[in-house]
């Protein structure tokens, strides 16, 4: 395959090999290479990581993998969702150059027994729900980053606490690739996009937008404090869902169904940017996490601390 034949077009490789010659290709072709790695099931959200990727020449490289290694026990891995016709049009449609489809067993051959490990951080927050998530994260995308070689990667500001660790183990392992953070693309009423909203019952997607909405109090609270971000945010989460007006039997009833689809929250939590302890002032990263009923859903924004929106 020669780099002017893969110019504008959609390449789809699965054998690391092939992969290697292709990018390859690109290089002799004088082009910097840029990599999302998504898991799949791409959206809004996917599809700007790979605008920002094609910024200037660059040719894009997408790989669709879902990692097992980053599912604990009884975690979604089965059911998540796996829509490779429709993502690799997404890809032709945003102009990828070329889609990187491994398999489990290209990606984890027998025998394969080393992992990247987060260090602390990687036991915090989304840590402790979910303890060897992000040496599962971290080891693919090491992998991911040793068959690609990008000059960039760029990775959704959703999941915050992994591109901090993503940026980090790049910087502690020396690895020649620039990691860049994208904001969160949102639903009209503040969902934050992610492929797991489709697990959500329609009274469950209404409860869902609690979690920007309690998000944005607790930036607005930010110039008073660390304290009144958290009493704010924390505020909207626990709040009675909406009163209907007087009530026929099925709002009634329908009321009582969006009240047992209630968030449980399993954390809220103001941090530095560095997911160190929350600055006194300056800026800080609101994260929340909540479970409704089996689908669990993380969102966070930036808060300035001591300063009037
Ligand atoms: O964010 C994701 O989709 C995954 O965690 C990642 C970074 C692709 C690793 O599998």
């Amino acid at each position: 395959m020669t780099a002017t034949q893969l110019r504008g077009q959609l390449a789809v490789l699965s054998e690391p090999a092939d992969l290697a010659a292709a990018v390859a290709a690109l290089r002799a072709a004088g082009r910097a290479v840029h990599f999302v790695p998504p898991m799949g099931a791409l959206h809004a959200g996917h599809r700007e990581l790979v605008r920002q990727a094609r910024a200037g020449d660059a040719a894009t490289v997408v790989s669709i993998f879902v990692n097992p290694l980053q599912f604990g026990p009884g975690e979604d891995l089965d059911r998540y969702p796996r829509t490779l016709v429709s993502d690799l049009a997404a890809c032709a449609e945003e102009g990828v150059d070329l889609v990187f489809t491994p398999g489990v067993d290209a990606m984890y051959p027998a025998g394969a027994t080393t992992t990247v490990q987060p260090g602390p951080l990687g036991a915090e927050l989304e840590g402790r729900v979910r303890p060897a998530h992000f040496a599962g994260v971290l080891t693919v995308v090491a992998k991911l980053f040793n068959m690609v070689t990008p000059d960039r990667a760029y990775f959704g500001e959703k999941d915050y606490q992994q591109l901090v660790l993503i940026r980090r183990m790049a910087r502690d392992l020396d690895m020649p690739v620039e990691v860049l953070g994208v904001p969160t693309i949102r639903e009209p009423d503040g969902l934050a996009l992610s492929s797991r909203n489709r697990y959500l019952s329609p009274d469950q997607r209404q409860v869902a937008t609690r979690l920007p909405a309690a998000l944005r109090a607790g930036a607005r609270a930010g110039r008073d404090g660390a304290d009144a971000v958290l009493a704010a945010a924390g505020a909207v989460l626990a709040a009675e869902p909406a009163r209907n007006e007087r009530h026929s039997r099925s709002a009634l009833s329908h009321e009582s169904a969006v009240r047992t689809a209630e968030p449980a929250v399993e954390y809220l939590e103001l941090r530095d940017p560095e997911l160190g302890p929350a600055p006194a002032a300056g800026e800080a990263r609101l994260l929340v996490a909540a479970r409704l009923g089996t689908t669990r859903l993380i969102d966070n924004v930036s808060v300035a601390l001591g300063v009037g929106e």
